[in-house]
């Protein structure tokens, strides 16, 4: 029997959660959606923790530009996460060019070796699809998230006797060239793919796609796909049909027949590809979660950006959020909760009330075009959510609430957490 990795080790009557709220609009995510959890009255003790950009810059009044120790992760960021059974986590905010700046996330990814990057795409109620028809689309994404071009072995400029290391590097020879290693180990492979059967078997899912570029990536694909191919025969018993076809065909069908699509599983690049297009087709990242989940723990993200222009101003969708903490939810057991949530968000998305719906939602899935004017803010969104999990959670309750989530996620300097030895 093959550990089901996509559930807390350990059940527990009463979890601790590390939550993160990351940078600008990522504060305001994580206050509307622990909003919305609120109404649901968990089983669950909040522990803070921050990261991302906010972190990078703190690191550098603390210890200056360059130190070795200036991150975008704290030491007790990854402590609390390591010591809490899941996290909950935000949007962060990257910058290109700066010079050893590492993305948050990616360290992560590496250091609790959550090698599971799990994508649901599905169509929520009173959302629609920019597609002619509009198919019901529930496509759960199983992206490899530690090797592939994300291994980080790269090269620049390249060693002389690297171009020794293989023929085909003979036309490159006194050309000034940049080289990003692509390494797919052998039981990376199989443990995503089996991730993946084992999701399908345990939902009922009939189908499993691994995309990928055998016929002409040899090496690194034709190894995904061999196993693929091999543990699909395991699955056969099950009813669980596993089919292979190249990812550049994925993203074309995709398009034309995505509810021919069940469970995808691909490697690190493609799975980050195919699953922002899948999102799009289910209403974009404002709705997208993601969860990155490991053999230790698990690591709940928004795929929203922290769009840094709105950042503090309440004014993006809670959506993906809620749909990331549904996921964790799950994760914990606490699948009735879960179920609650994407239920109630489903439900504010089908009334359209006034006053609370987000300004994308208006402006791209109503054709509002005084979107700006109607737009509900993201706590405003966030409370007509809870008030469906919880029709008391109003006047002062509502406001207790509030209070107390927006002291969670206060963003004063004097409120982010690390680097304080
Ligand atoms: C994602 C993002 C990240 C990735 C970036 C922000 C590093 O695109 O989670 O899909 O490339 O994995
Ligand atoms: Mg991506």
């Amino acid at each position: 029997m093959t550990e089901n990795v996509l559930k807390v080790k350990q059940k527990k009557d009463r979890y601790q959660v590390c939550y993160m709220a990351g940078d600008d609009s990522g504060f305001d995510m994580m206050e509307g959606a622990l909003l919305v959890l609120e109404a649901l009255d968990l089983p669950i003790d909040w522990v803070r923790a921050d990261l991302g950009w906010c972190m990078w810059e703190k690191s550098i009044k603390k210890f200056g530009e360059g130190d070795p120790r200036c991150n975008t992760v704290p030491p007790e960021t990854i402590q609390k996460i390591r010591d809490t059974d899941a996290t909950l986590m935000a949007a962060i905010t990257s910058k290109a060019g700066v010079k050893g700046f590492k993305s948050a996330i990616l360290q992560m990814r590496q250091l609790f070796d959550l090698y599971i990057n799990m994508r649901p795409a599905k169509k929520l109620p009173g959302i629609g699809t920019p597609l002619a028809k509009d198919q019901d689309i529930d496509i759960v994404m199983f992206r490899e998230n530690t090797e592939d071009l994300y291994a980080a072995v790269e090269f620049y400029p390249l060693p002389e006797e690297m171009f020794d290391l293989h023929k085909g590097m003979e036309r490159f020879r006194g050309r000034e060239v940049a080289v990003s290693w692509r390494v797919f180990s052998k039981d990376g492979c199989e443990r995503i793919i089996r991730a993946a059967f084992e999701y399908a078997k345990a939902t009922g899912r009939k189908t499993v796609h691994c995309c990928n570029k055998a016929n002409v990536i040899r090496e690194t694909d034709g190894m995904m796909k061999r196993l693929f191919l091999e543990i699909a025969k395991e699955y056969e018993q099950y009813g669980i049909k596993g089919y292979e076809e190249n990812a550049d065909a994925t993203a074309m069908w995709l398009i034309k027949n995505p509810q021919d699509y069940s469970i995808i599983v691909a490697s690190n690049v493609f799975g980050d590809i195919l699953s922002d297009e899948a999102s799009q087709l289910t209403g974009g990242l404002g709705f997208a979660p993601s969860g990155n989940i490991g053999k230790d723990t698990a690591l709940f993200e928004t795929s929203s950006g922290s769009v840094p222009k709105y950042a503090h101003q309440y004014k993006v969708n809670p959506s993906a959020m809620v749909m990331t903490s549904k996921m964790m939810l799950e994760y914990l057991g606490l699948d009735e909760q879960g179920a609650k949530l994407e239920k109630a968000l489903g439900e504010v998305l089908v009334e359209k009330k006034p006053g609370t719906l987000t300004y994308d939602i208006l402006r791209d899935f109503h054709g509002d075009p005084d979107w700006e004017k109607n737009a509900a803010s993201t706590l405003d969104m966030a409370a007509a959510i809870a008030v469906k999990i919880d029709p008391s959670f109003v006047g002062a309750k509502l406001d207790a609430a509030k209070a107390k989530v927006h002291q969670m996620c206060a963003w004063d300097e004097a409120s982010l957490l690390g680097f304080d030895d």
